[in-house]
């Protein structure tokens, strides 16, 4: 007999689909995927990239979507439960606690450039009412960058929309938030993909994207592909167990759902960087070392100068706050799950207030290391930039490596049979060795090339 979670389970398997794109499709795909590809040199970058996705991003996506559905609680109860039933180590449990750090971690910077967003939606907003127009984007940028109090104000606002929805659970909260406005997002982008077409310079952007330069190509570029594939798919801190835990086992395949989600992240990833980079070139911008502000410096010269480019500008900001905002939900997630079940069923706000507090606290960080803190560096990089390495390259990949390696190695084979029962034998096969083999090999590799 299946179980079914106490937290909700989702109503059927599109709302599954959406809210796990919902969760995979946000800042990652527009805001970090066409910076850090621009920052690291263009197609060689792009091409281990979607190496990454497609022979470790994939096969852990699966894997995480199997374990949770098997467990049906949140991640370390989970992974207590299947590491006693299968008679290995509860140690496995570090890999609830990891994702449990990495969320907070995340959710901390992840929330103050969301608060971005919702700043140029609102600046787009005032220009529609008669406001100035943003004539210097660069300068723009900077003056928000360089107010604390202005980069707190969104910050707070963004996190406290999270912690609401979250707080409501799964059905009324993450569900009705995902059904209709990423399909809007996906048909918007796609609209800037055709305005860029029009400014002659898509061949260029093109040929930028998928290209490979093998000479800019260090240990770096590798572990930043790594790590900005685990960030972009959601992978490698429970957040897609735990949305597998809600997900129906009746005539749901992981397998196809697998592919879908993570077919539908990264065309919006590629969509977004043949958006972008157009803009950027017929601008005369320089497409390589963009850096962070890279959207937000070129694309809103492009809504100044293409018919309507105002409304563009404030359905593009405020779209990307949103799929911002059914990203950082399933951030959040995971701790609130785990501490549900540790204090009960009546506890769901305020567990996701406390711990959206405490990542809006640690926020704050992120926040000051833009202005006030900006000359401070650790391991060479500012306050902000450090977090975000040591969540996204190196715990995400090491969480994906343990979540590869239980799947692979501690669950035993009936467990696996039955949450992939559809899958074909060969590719059961396939999928099995790249858990126990071919995807910890190649992020052990990877984590080992930038360490070292
Ligand atoms: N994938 C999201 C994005 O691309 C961010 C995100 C949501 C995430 N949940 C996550 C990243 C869990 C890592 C782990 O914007």
């Amino acid at each position: 007999m299946d179980k079914t979670s106490i937290h909700g389970m989702w109503s059927s398997r599109l709302m599954f689909i959406l809210a796990a794109t919902g969760s995979a499709v946000g800042l990652g795909n527009i805001w970090r995927f066409p910076y850090m590809t621009s920052d690291n040199g263009g197609g060689a970058f792009v091409l281990v990239y979607l190496g990454c996705i497609l022979l470790v991003g994939l096969p852990i996506l699966m894997a995480e979507i199997l374990i949770g559905r098997h467990g049906r609680v949140s991640p370390i109860n989970t992974l207590r439960g299947l590491a006693r039933d299968s008679g290995v180590s509860r140690h496995w449990v570090a890999i609830g606690w990891i994702g449990i750090v990495a969320g907070i971690l995340i959710l901390s910077f992840y929330s103050v450039v969301a608060g971005w967003t919702l700043h140029y939606t609102f600046l787009y907003l005032k220009q529609l009412a008669g406001g100035a127009a943003i004539t210097d984007p660069g300068a723009t940028f900077a003056a928000l960058l360089g107010d604390p109090l202005e980069l707190t104000f969104w910050h707070a606002l963004f996190m406290l929309l999270t912690v609401a929805v979250v707080a409501l659970g799964v059905e009324k909260g993450l569900e009705r938030a995902v059904r209709f406005l990423m399909p809007a997002l996906f048909v918007l982008l796609l609209m800037l993909v055709v305005y860029g077409m029009t400014t002659g310079f898509m061949g260029q952007a093109a040929a930028f994207l998928f290209k490979p330069d093998w000479s800019v190509i260090s240990g770096g570029t590798f572990l930043s592909a790594m790590g900005q594939a685990f960030f972009t798919l959601s992978l490698g801190m429970c957040t897609m167990m735990t949305y597998g835990a809600y997900l129906p086992r009746e005539g749901v395949s992981i397998g196809r759902v697998g592919i879908a989600v993570a077919l539908t992240d990264t065309s919006v990833a590629l969509l977004a960087g043949l958006a972008i980079f157009p803009v950027v070139l017929s601008f005369g911008i320089d497409p390589a070392g963009g850096g962070p502000g890279l959207i937000f410096t070129s694309l809103p010269l492009a809504f100044e100068s293409m018919p309507f480019g105002i409304v563009y500008g404030l359905a593009f900001f405020g779209l990307l706050a949103v799929a911002a905002w059914t990203s950082s939900i399933s951030l959040l997630e995971p701790a609130t799950a785990f501490l549900v079940e540790k204090y009960g069923v009546a506890s769901r706000k305020r567990a996701a207030l406390g711990i959206a507090g405490l990542s809006w606290l640690l926020g704050l960080l992120s926040v000051l290391s833009l202005n006030l803190w900006s000359e401070a560096r650790i391991l060479d990089r500012d306050i902000m930039t450090f977090i975000e390495f040591i969540a996204n390259d190196l715990m995400l990949p090491l969480g994906g490596l343990l979540i590869a390696l239980f799947a692979g190695w501690a669950l035993n084979r009936t467990i696996l049979r039955e949450q992939l029962s559809d899958m074909p034998e060969a590719l059961f096969t396939a999928w099995r060795w790249l858990m126990r083999v071919v995807a910890p090999a190649l992020v052990l590799i990877v984590l080992a090339r930038a360490v070292l």
